[in-house]
């Protein structure tokens, strides 16, 4: 499994070097079958091609570690800390290990979800307690988030349609309408809180028209 630093590297467990914050950091998220690794994949390609220094990653994941607990949060039955603490463990390593590092050399961080999949999926999904998770969120993080963040928004039942061919799903899959219905008003919250960063995509459209509402968003904020 690549990642950006061995787990041996002496960064581990402190703070990042106070070396000026220059990266950017675009994080994508929506409901299982939104489309967005479609036009995360669109965007990469059109930065690397600019010769931008691109780190394409994913939550739960993005370390060895943190895919290790990938596969049990998505698979293992557990019970609702348990899940929210290994998501804030896994997300933890990230941060260290990928996401600071590629920010302080400058990079351009593409993260497919992030945070606000934990206050939609376990918060506003599962209905674990919002200020656990703000507290997790705090320990972990500490105050970093993503500066853009694309939430591809589609009613339940087209995502449904879209997953029904796909491959077996995983625990989160599985979940009835209902689940995903709580879900997008998690994430309607998140951008009603901060719409400067949290940006609405319409995804009920074509790739093609999805892909246009993207460009526009990102061309009006500079991107
Ligand atoms: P996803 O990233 O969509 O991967 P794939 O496209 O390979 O299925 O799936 C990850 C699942 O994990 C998704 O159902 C949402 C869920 N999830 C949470 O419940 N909480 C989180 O904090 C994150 C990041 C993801």
């Amino acid at each position: 499994m690549e990642h950006a630093a061995t787990p041996s590297t002496p960064a581990h467990g402190t703070p990042p070097d106070a070396a000026p914050l220059r990266g950017r950091f675009l994080s994508f998220e929506g409901i299982d079958g939104a489309g967005k690794t479609t036009h995360i994949d669109a965007l990469e390609q059109r930065w690397r091609a600019a010769g931008l220094d691109v780190v394409r990653t994913r939550e739960p994941g993005g370390t060895a570690l943190a895919e290790r607990l990938r596969e049990l949060v998505l698979h293992q039955p557990m019970d609702a800390l348990t899940e929210a603490l290994l998501i804030f463990a896994g997300r933890r390593d990230h941060l260290q290990q990928v996401i600071e590092p590629a920010l302080h050399r400058g990079a351009l961080v593409l993260c497919d979800r992030f945070t606000d999949a934990t206050f939609a999926y376990q918060g506003a999904g599962r209905g674990f307690d919002m200020a656990t998770l703000q507290q997790l969120e705090q320990w972990v993080q500490q105050g970093r988030q993503p500066d853009l963040t694309l939430w591809f928004d589609i009613p339940p039942a087209v995502a449904a349609e879209r997953l029904a061919s796909a491959r077996q799903p995983d625990r989160f899959e599985a979940m009835d309408q209902a689940f995903f219905e709580r879900v997008n008003a998690g994430y309607r919250a998140r951008q009603q809180a901060e719409p400067q960063r949290f940006l609405r995509i319409d995804a009920n459209q074509s790739v093609d028209a999805v892909a246009r509402a993207v460009q526009a968003e990102l061309a009006a904020r500079g991107w």
